[in-house]
């Protein structure tokens, strides 16, 4: 089985029509759906915006530590059939506080699942606390200094949601401060926002990886920089086809950044949302003729290599 880590990963994304009403009816929360027809047929979205207004309406259900350890370990089974080994998830705590739900109970429950599939199923994982670009700066600073003081592990920092209007040097002081703190850094860049988000990432957030990073091929530039210090790019080709990133799967440029040398791995971002998981990614590139066995094994290989995992476990990995 071909993949191995998954690096782009919204929890809130993976959160199932069927999930959705469950924990609803559990917590006595009302949805403005009557069913899960109605709420499926409203999975054609125009753009992120859209997308975002209605995956971030539905996370109105998850209220108790209980919540957040189900949507976790439900992801987990998922992509560890799928062939994931090793998962470096995204959670947005902001949309969860501002509703009210305590930052521990968020932070615990999803935390608790984790460690409990390194247990039961020697799955690794690692969790990336995610700032919403669209709030203030001050929120995400404050947000950042909650979980430090709480006694819960985090490998890093990520910068999600509205891109366009909400350029990386908004968020330039929370990302040094992460950095002192020995984190990771992550940033989406270049999904609908303009290759000078993606230079801004690299040169004021200084981060790790780039999540998408599509629009770096309109900057011959920018390709040189990213293929030079191999900077990975977390690209997510079902989420493209769904958000109008790209037309439809055939032309998308994963292959184009391959060949390009650009260190590219395949992720599904928000499965419940996008029409599949993992292996449900890798599926339909190959059906739409992208990919050759070398490129396969290619992607495998970059998804170890561009993870966070330590060396033992990268060489346990491949
Ligand atoms: N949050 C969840 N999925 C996202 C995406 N594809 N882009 C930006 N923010 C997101
Ligand atoms: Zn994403």
């Amino acid at each position: 089985m071909l993949p191995i880590a998954e690096l782009h990963l919204h929890l809130e994304g993976t959160l199932e029509p069927e999930t959705i009403f469950a924990i609803a009816e559990r917590n006595r929360v009302s949805l403005p759906y009557k069913d899960i027809d109605e709420l499926r047929s409203r999975y054609a979205f125009t753009d992120l915006q859209s997308f975002l207004d209605l995956c971030y309406a539905n996370v109105a259900v998850l209220l108790a530590a209980q919540d957040f350890s189900d949507m976790t370990t439900a992801y987990l089974d998922r992509a560890r059939a799928a062939g994931v080994r090793h998962a470096e998830v995204f959670l947005n705590p902001q949309a969860h506080t501002a509703r009210g739900v305590p930052l521990r109970e968020v932070m615990e429950g999803v935390a608790g699942a984790l460690s409990e599939s390194l247990r039961t199923h020697g799955m690794s994982s690692g969790l990336i606390v995610a700032f919403l670009r669209d709030e203030s700066e001050e929120s995400a600073m404050a947000t950042l200094e909650a979980v430090l003081t709480l006694d819960v592990p985090f490998i890093g920092i990520g910068l999600d949601s509205a891109e366009v209007g909400h350029p990386p040097s908004k968020f330039a002081r929370v990302f040094e401060r992460a950095q002192a703190e020995g984190l990771h850094r992550v940033a989406h860049a270049g999904e609908e926002g303009p290759p000078d988000y993606i230079w801004e990432a690299l040169d004021v957030l200084a981060v790790n990886r780039i999540d998408h990073g599509n629009r770096c091929l309109e900057d011959d530039q920018l390709v040189r920089r990213l293929v030079t210090d191999q900077v990975p790019l977390t690209v997510c080709p079902l989420s493209n086809v769904s958000l109008k990133v790209v037309n439809e799967l055939s032309s998308h440029p994963l292959a184009a950044m391959l060949e390009r040398g650009l260190k590219v791995t395949v992720n599904s971002d928000d499965p419940a949302y996008f029409g599949g998981y993992l292996d449900d990614n890798f599926d339909a590139l190959i059906e739409a003729g992208h990919l050759e066995p070398a490129d396969l094994a290619r992607l495998a290989r970059n998804s170890i290599e561009a993870s966070f995992a330590d060396s033992r476990r990268k060489l346990q990995l491949e």
